[in-house]
C-alpha cells in the first residue's frame, strides 16, 4: 500500500471514531466515500515495454545490493522473479516505486516516463501499485470500506463521510470483490479475515486504482495450499489486463503462473527463461535451487 493510503486510512479511522463518539451512526451502517477514479496518464508502450531498467546500481554502505541490473517487462506480462535471500528483489521494487534512489542507471515506465524523476506518491498515482510482503489492510474497517478507501485521492475526510460512490465506482468495487473472492464478506471487518483473505483484500485495494503495473512481493508466503491455488487463479485472471511482477519462492506457485522467470542474484540477472529452463541452469542450481 502507498504511504498516502496508510495515512489516509489512519485519518479516516480517527474521523469515524470521533463521529461515533458524537453518537451518530453512518447511514446504511457504512461510510460512503467521496472519491474519483484515478486516471493514470498515458504510458507509451509502443516499444513493447511497460517497465524498463538499464544498468541500475545501488550501494548501501559500500555493499552493492543492485549491481548493473537490466530488465524489461512487456505490457500485460506476468513476470516471475526468483532468487536467493539478499539477491536484491525487494530493493529492485523499492527502486521502481521511488522508495530508494539508485546511484546510477535508468528506470522507465513505458518509453517516456523517467521514474527516477518522480516521488513515491507520484509513481503510485501514475499506475504502479505495490503489494508488500505483510498485509497492510485496515483491520478496523470492513472489506467494503477498505476497497472504498482505496479509491480515494481526495484528502477531505470530512467530505468523504457524506458522499456516495458513483455508479462506475460501485461497479468497479463489485467487480473487484468478485475477482478477489470476497463478495460474500463485504461487511466483515478486515481484522477477522484469514491471512490469505487479507492478502487478497490488499490486492483488491490496489486493483481499485486500476494500476497498469502491479509489483507483488512474496504474495503467497504464509498462505494455505488452497489459498495459494486461488491466488494463482487470481493472478492468471489479472494477466493481460495489468502487467505484473511477482517475487516468490514457492516453486509450484511459480510453475502454475509463470511464462518467463527472471533469476536475480547479487543484484543482477543471473538467468532468464521458462521455469524449466532456469531450473536446468547450472548456475541457478548452484546459487538458489540447490543440488
Ligand atoms: N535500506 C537498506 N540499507 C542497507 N542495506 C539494505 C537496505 N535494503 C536492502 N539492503 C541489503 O541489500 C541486500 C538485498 O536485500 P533485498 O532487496 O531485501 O533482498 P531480497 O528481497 O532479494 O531478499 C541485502 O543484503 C540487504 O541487507
Ligand atoms: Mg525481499
Amino acid at each position: 500500500m502507498t504511504p498516502d493510503l496508510l495515512e489516509e486510512g489512519a485519518r479516516r479511522l480517527a474521523a469515524r471514531q470521533q463521529k461515533e463518539q458524537l453518537g451518530k451512526t453512518e447511514s446504511g451502517g457504512r461510510a460512503a466515500g467521496f472519491s474519483r477514479l484515478h486516471t493514470p496518464g498515458d504510458v507509451d508502450v509502443t516499444h513493447g515495454r511497460i517497465l524498463y531498467l538499464e544498468d541500475v546500481s545501488v550501494s548501501f554502505d559500500g555493499f552493492k545490493a543492485i549491481n548493473k541490473l537490466s530488465l524489461d517487462i512487456a505490457p500485460g506480462e506476468l513476470r516471475c522473479i526468483i532468487g536467493p535471500n539478499g539477491a536484491g528483489k525487494t530493493t529492485m521494487m523499492d527502486i521502481i516505486t521511488g522508495k530508494t534512489r539508485p546511484d546510477e542507471g535508468r528506470v522507465y515506465f513505458g518509453s517516456t516516463i523517467d521514474l527516477l524523476r518522480y516521488k513515491e506518491s507520484e509513481i503510485a498515482q501514475m499506475g504502479i501499485g505495490r503489494k508488500f510482503q505483510k498485509p497492510t489492510v485496515f483491520e478496523h474497517l470492513t472489506v467494503f470500506e477498505n476497497l472504498e478507501l482505496a479509491l480515494k485521492t481526495d484528502k477531505a475526510v470530512t467530505a468523504s463521510l457524506f458522499f456516495r460512490l458513483d455508479s462506475t465506482q460501485s461497479d468497479r468495487l463489485l467487480d473487484v470483490l468478485h475477482t478477489i473472492h470476497l463478495a460474500d464478506s463485504v461487511s466483515r471487518l478486515a481484522g477477522n479475515l484469514s491471512h490469505g483473505q487479507k492478502q487478497w483484500l490488499e490486492i483488491g485495494m490496489l486493483l481499485m486504482q486500476d494500476p497498469k503495473l502491479l509489483l507483488l512481493d512474496e504474495p503467497v508466503a504464509g498462505m494455505t495450499d488452497e489459498e495459494t491455488e486461488r491466488t494463482a487463479e487470481l493472478f492468471l485472471s489479472l494477466k493481460g489486463k495489468h502487467s505484473l511482477m511477482v517475487v516468490e519462492h514457492d516453486m509450484s506457485f511459480i510453475n502454475t503462473i509463470s511464462d518467463i522467470v527472471t533469476v536475480l542474484c547479487e543484484g543482477s540477472v543471473l538467468a532468464q527463461g521458462t521455469l524449466a529452463q532456469v531450473q536446468a541452469d547450472e548456475r541457478v542450481i548452484e546459487v538458489y535451487l540447490g543440488r
